[in-house]
């Protein structure tokens, strides 16, 4: 999506060769008729799917989760990030280790929300290690839903998500994949 390669050029903040920051537009204020954008463009490739649900991970998937489910005129649930077990004993739950935090935590969808008759986009705003999208898969697996695919906005090629996705069978498609990436250098494939 060459408008989303643009921007991160263009506003981009490279911390390192793993980290990107896009405060400006996606992560901390939002670019609305950008996450609109996106959010249609993940409807169109995944469109012919019957989809029923999206799903995402709160916080930052949020946008594209609801922009991407306007789009395909379906709700959207998003999971819930939580340390302990103080929750509905009944939720569907799955552990998480996260890079970033170093630290483990849980995801979890209330049971009733989700189905063997149900067919999930899920969507997020990054996909980089997988490490909380394979959590979301292992619930989808719980449900019995059908998981249709993966779609994210950026994608950091170089780390190891998509080949874990795609390893358990995941089709997975992201707007703008980053193959390599230093400060004040970014290469896109
Ligand atoms: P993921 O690939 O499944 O997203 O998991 P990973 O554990 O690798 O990433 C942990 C969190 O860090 C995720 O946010 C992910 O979106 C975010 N992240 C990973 N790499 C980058 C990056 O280069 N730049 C930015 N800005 N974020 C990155 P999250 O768990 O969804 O947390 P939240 O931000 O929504 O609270
Ligand atoms: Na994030
Ligand atoms: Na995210």
């Amino acid at each position: 999506m060459y408008i989303l390669q643009e921007r991160i050029r263009q506003e981009g903040l490279i911390l390192s060769d793993t980290v990107l920051k896009v405060d400006t537009f996606i992560n901390h204020q939002v670019d609305t008729a950008l996450v609109v954008a996106i959010g249609e463009q993940l409807a169109d490739y995944f469109r012919q799917e019957q989809i029923t649900k999206v799903i995402t991970i709160e916080a930052s998937g949020i946008q594209f989760a609801m922009a991407t489910a306007i789009a395909l005129q379906t709700p959207f649930i998003y999971a819930k990030k939580k340390k302990s077990i103080i929750q509905d004993e009944t939720a569907y739950r799955a552990p998480v280790y996260s890079f970033t935090k170093q630290e483990n935590y849980e995801v979890s969808i209330s049971r009733n929300l989700l189905d063997a008759t149900d067919r999930v986009l899920v969507v997020d705003d990054f996909l980089a290690t997988g490490a909380a999208l394979i959590g979301i898969v292992d619930i989808i697996a719980q449900s019995g839903a059908h998981l249709v695919g993966v779609g994210c906005a950026i994608e950091k090629s170089f780390q190891a998500g998509r080949q874990l996705l795609e390893e358990k069978g995941v089709r997975v498609h992201s707007l703008a994949r980053i193959k390599q990436m230093s400060p004040g250098h970014i290469e896109f494939l």
